[in-house]
């Protein structure tokens, strides 16, 4: 097998791990302070948004958008209205994520039925997030896979070794980077998209 291919498909679905494991966790630790289990660490909780903000989505979906899509479009017609799809979902981000950050900051002032409605949104943005690693994983990538040539792989293998996790910006004793650690080790492999 090409290495680049295998290099980028390799990131690529580290990527989705690390999305749906913090995705997945902020949906879980809402849940325990909705049910007063826990008292809510809002720095924590905006760190995490801030991760799924800065990382996953402004530099692994427009990745996708510039290199692995529009050179699958390049290469075949097959996949066009999938990848219609996929870039819709991509563009729908900010707004899904703007959401969450209007009833993260409403809990934070106390505003009457804000958790719920954090709950609520964040349950829909992670079954939203799910469908569409799914989707990629299982529709686009096999699509990727015998339609690509050697050189696509390479250019887009480049792109993605160019991505830079913010996490690193967080020092290692940092308590979002301690917990973020926790985080990616509690999740397990491969997240029920199988
Ligand atoms: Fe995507
Ligand atoms: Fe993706």
């Amino acid at each position: 097998m090409n290495d680049s291919r295998t290099q980028a498909l390799n990131t690529i679905r580290a990527e989705h791990r690390t999305l749906a494991a913090v995705i997945h966790n902020l949906k879980d630790l809402l849940a325990e302070v909705h049910a007063q289990r826990i008292r809510a660490d809002f720095p924590l909780l905006w760190s995490m948004v801030y991760y799924i903000d800065a990382f996953p989505n402004r530099l692994h979906h427009p990745k996708e958008d510039e290199w692995l899509f529009r050179l699958l479009r390049k290469r075949t017609h097959e996949a066009d209205a999938l990848i219609g799809e996929l870039q819709r979902q991509h563009a729908h981000e900010p707004q899904a994520l703007g959401e969450i950050r209007r009833w993260l900051g409403n809990v934070q002032a106390n505003v009457p039925g804000s958790m719920d409605a954090l709950v609520r949104t964040m349950s829909a943005y992670a079954e939203f997030t799910w469908r569409h690693v799914k989707a990629e994983e299982h529709e686009l990538i096999p699509l990727a896979e015998s339609h690509l040539t050697d050189a696509d792989w390479d250019e887009i293998a480049h792109a993605f070794a160019q991505n830079a996790d913010p996490l690193s910006g967080f020092g290692e004793a940092d308590a979002f980077h301690q917990r973020f650690r926790e985080i990616v080790e509690r999740t397990p492999a491969p997240l029920g998209l199988a």
